[in-house]
């Protein structure tokens, strides 16, 4: 399997992840890419809206990965490193990774990840990874505070398929080194903008104040709180995230 081994271009989408999900349930094999223009009902997570102008690049890479759903979650939380380093290689521009799902550049928002699934007594049919970046649109035009674009930061246009070229090609590599069982931790963990730091987190109707500690294992994020309470923050919860520091030398403590 090569992801990319089928590409299919839209000019409109709803969202690039219901055209990949329908291609997966009518039995495409793994690999297939679905790439739109614009979409008219992009979306985030929690049914957020993500949006989809002309400029942006959207992407749904279609999976059938043969993992225990214990390394799935583990999967998802890795699979924003191949999209910041595709940007990096592309643009020459430093990346962070908010976890669980977010790119940013100093701070700002140029890039989300939304993994969907569908399986059965649990087993993986298929996995959509949808991708979402800010290429040539201006991010003021977005209406959203703390949003960027990566032509406003490099100060210039960026090729569109190059940037796609490279996006699949760090994530062919990255999942056939997750696949051997091997986690890019070290990778991750230099570009986190979350771990080491204070952190606000709102878990449902719950605020919790503390210090990112570390990823579990499974891609949680492991926090301790400021009464002491030590928890594990899971991405497919309804967790929302703010770092409340802006410590440069932070200390992120190992697992061990
Ligand atoms: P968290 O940090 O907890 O993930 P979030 O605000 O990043 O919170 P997500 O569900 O990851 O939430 O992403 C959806 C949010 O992203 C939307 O609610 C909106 O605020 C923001 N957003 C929507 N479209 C764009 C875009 N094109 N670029 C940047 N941000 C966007
Ligand atoms: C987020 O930050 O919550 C994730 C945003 C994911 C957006 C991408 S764009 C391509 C794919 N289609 C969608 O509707 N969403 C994802």
């Amino acid at each position: 399997m090569t992801i990319g081994r089928r590409v299919i271009r839209l000019d409109e989408a709803t969202s690039t992840n219901d055209v990949a999900k329908r291609r997966g349930r009518s039995g495409e094999p793994e690999g297939l890419v679905i790439v739109a223009r614009h979409q008219t009902q992009g979306r985030g997570r929690l049914g957020r809206e993500w949006i989809s102008p002309e400029g942006g690049l959207y992407l749904s890479v279609l999976l059938r990965p043969e993992l225990d759903p214990k390394e799935l979650t583990a999967l998802t939380t890795y699979f924003v490193l191949p999209v910041a380093k595709a940007i990096e290689n592309i643009t020459g521009l430093k990346t962070e990774l908010k976890w669980p799902n977010d790119v940013q550049i100093v701070g700002r928002k140029v890039a989300g990840l939304l993994v969907e699934g569908t399986g059965q007594r649990g087993k993986i049919a298929f996995l959509v990874l949808g991708i979402g970046i800010n290429v040539n649109n201006s991010a003021k035009d977005l209406g959203l505070e703390g949003a960027t674009s990566l032509s406003e930061e490099a100060g210039r246009t960026i090729d569109q398929e190059e940037l796609l070229e490279e996006i699949l090609s760090e994530l062919r590599s990255h999942y056939e080194r997750f696949k051997k069982g091997e986690y890019p931790e070290d990778e991750y963990v230099r570009r986190s903008s979350v771990l080491g730091h204070q952190i606000e987190a709102v878990i449902g109707r719950e605020t919790f104040r503390g210090k990112a500690l570390y990823l579990a294992p499974d891609g949680a994020l492991v926090i301790k709180s400021d009464e002491g309470l030590v928890l594990r923050l899971s991405w497919v919860n309804d967790t929302s995230l703010r770092v409340t520091d802006s410590a440069e030398n932070i200390d992120i403590p190992t697992k061990d």
